[in-house]
């Protein structure tokens, strides 16, 4: 029996090319696993009214990791005309698979590395290393939303929050809220998480990016808890911004920072700069993290108008397979891809459109394996 089970899950578009890509390495590596493959994306949703089966979410609570590619989402009708034509008209309303892996196998953070390779001809800056800790599981994306907002909930509501009074005049059907859920148990795991790690790896730091002069409470909350766990990390000092400041700071000097921690929706905002910082999609790599499972994925979507033409960049795969196989334990592995991966950037010989190059996808594989 192999050491590990992975859950295989390619998707859709170039989903399914990166994930070839990651094949590639992962066999001159000889990882001693069994790829499960796990059905995923646009084509469960139109022949199953489903995106994420069931069985995929069985499967992947029997695994030790997944290792996913993308999926194509489109808007709410769009998504129900494609359905076949049996499941037309039958109430069916297209949800993230993404999202929903996150919430229902409670995998709380989101992982993202950036780190500028050298002899990248894409990066910002040189000397950039950062991590973004973005909660995944709760904050302004937990599925908490109200459209019309009901005058029994806005009256029970203002009982508690008198700011609702302000918009009085206004109906029920013209309204909208989303609401911003922050909990103890998620601030503390999220922001544990990120003190660990850079106490693991070496960072001195541990930016804490929020917005607590105005969302006093849910921001207050994790600046209480923030602080409180540093007293446990002495040796790591805790740095409080705000997150349109960070965004400054961010284009000004991001080699000041290092790891850094957030909620979901400035996660989803830090995280994307971060990794436009250091060459963008193609070298975007993410982990969604639990504390038994993880699934590993690029940030890139589907890319529809690159499917089937091995032409995109896999060093964003790559590199997310280099963070599975470190999450594995199999730490000599990881430090090899990464070694290699940097290689052949320093090199520059082989690339992808992106980078000025003309190479395919699996060129780009080969040339990282070549070097494993
Ligand atoms: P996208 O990430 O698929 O592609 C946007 C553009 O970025 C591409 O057209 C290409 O120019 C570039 N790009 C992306 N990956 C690249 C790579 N590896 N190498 C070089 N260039 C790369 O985002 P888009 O076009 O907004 O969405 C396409 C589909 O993907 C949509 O259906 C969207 O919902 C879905 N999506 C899925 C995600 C996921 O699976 N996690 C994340 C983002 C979008
Ligand atoms: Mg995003």
């Amino acid at each position: 029996m192999a050491k590990y089970k992975i859950a295989w899950m390619p998707g859709d578009g170039i989903g399914q090319e990166v994930m070839e890509a990651a094949r590639i390495v992962l066999d001159k590596l000889q990882l001693d696993a069994e790829y499960l493959p796990a059905d995923i994306g646009w084509e469960f949703w139109r022949t199953e009214g489903e995106a994420l089966p069931q069985r995929t979410i069985d499967l992947l609570n029997e695994v030790d990791c997944g290792l996913f590619g993308a999926i194509t989402s489109k808007p709410k009708q769009e998504a129900e005309n494609e359905l076949i034509p049996e499941l037309q008209g039958t109430g069916l309303t297209y949800r993230s698979p993404i999202v929903r892996l996150r919430q229902k196998l409670q995998l709380y953070y989101n992982l993202r590395p950036c780190k500028a390779y050298q002899g990248n001809p894409l990066n910002y800056r040189e000397d950039i290393d950062l991590v973004v800790f973005r909660e995944n599981a709760e904050g302004l994306y937990s599925g908490v939303e109200f459209h019309p907002v009901e005058d029994d909930l806005r009256e029970m509501m203002k009982k508690y929050a008198p700011a609702l009074g302000n918009f009085d005049d206004v109906a029920g059907d013209d309204m909208a809220m989303t609401v911003r859920v922050v909990t103890m148990r998620g601030a503390d795991r999220i922001i544990r998480r990120a003190f660990e790690y850079a106490q693991k790896h070496g960072y001195p730091t541990v930016t804490l990016v929020e917005k607590p002069n105005v969302l006093r409470e849910t921001s207050g909350m994790m600046v209480r808890v923030a602080r409180e766990i540093q007293k446990e990390f002495p040796s790591i000092e805790l740095w409080e911004t705000n997150i349109d400041a960070q965004m400054m700071w961010m284009l000004k000097n991001p080699e000041n920072y290092g790891v850094m921690v957030t909620g979901n929706l400035f996660g989803d905002i830090l995280s994307d700069l971060s990794a436009q910082l250091v060459g963008g999609l193609g070298f975007a790599s993410s982990g969604n993290i639990g504390d038994e499972l993880a699934v590993f994925e690029p940030t890139h979507g589907s890319a529809p108008k690159y499917a089937g033409k091995y032409i995109v960049n896999p060093h964003a795969m790559l590199l997310t397979t280099k963070m599975m196989l470190d999450w594995l334990g199999e730490t000599e592995k990881a430090i090899a891809l990464e070694n290699s991966i940097a290689g052949v950037i320093k090199e520059g010989k082989v690339k992808t459109y992106d980078m000025g190059g003309k190479s395919s996808t699996l060129d780009v594989a080969n040339a990282v394996a070549e070097r494993l």
